[in-house]
């Protein structure tokens, strides 16, 4: 079995201050203010309301990773982030549930430089993990 926690959801934004705003506006908190990832093109803010912690993603280049997909889901949550001891040593069980690697893993700089990697899933689209130590 895959020992996954949940840890965010990725919430696909256009306008980064109108959406803190607006996502300060229904309760949530800011828990960690943006941090811009240089490699994937974009602005990351995690916010919190109970027990959720939401990921807003904002594109600041036309490259980015996330642009394409913007235009075509807009505004939208768009992944589940779980956290894992291990992404390398969970592999073998994602690719026998039938997820297929997007990318390489690699650090990102809103998560203290803690690896990440994207998965897709022919029933449930897109996942990401989130290693629990540092590289
Ligand atoms: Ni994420």
């Amino acid at each position: 079995m895959l020992h996954l926690k949940v840890h965010h959801l990725g919430y696909l934004v256009k306008k980064r201050d109108a959406a803190k705003k607006a996502f300060e506006a229904l309760g949530y908190a800011v828990e960690s203010d943006w941090v811009r990832d240089e490699a994937r093109g974009i602005d990351i803010c995690f916010m919190t309301m109970d027990s959720l912690r939401v990921e807003l993603v904002c594109p600041f280049t036309k490259d980015s990773d996330v642009s394409s997909l913007l235009s075509r889901i807009k505004n939208s949550p768009y992944h589940i982030c779980y956290e894992t001891p291990s992404i390398a040593d969970e592999m073998p069980l994602l690719r026998a549930e039938g997820y297929l690697p997007i990318k390489e893993s690699a650090p990102a700089p809103a998560c203290g430089g803690r690896n990440v990697a994207f998965f897709l899933h022919p029933a449930l689209g897109m996942i990401e993990l989130l290693e629990l130590s540092c590289p």
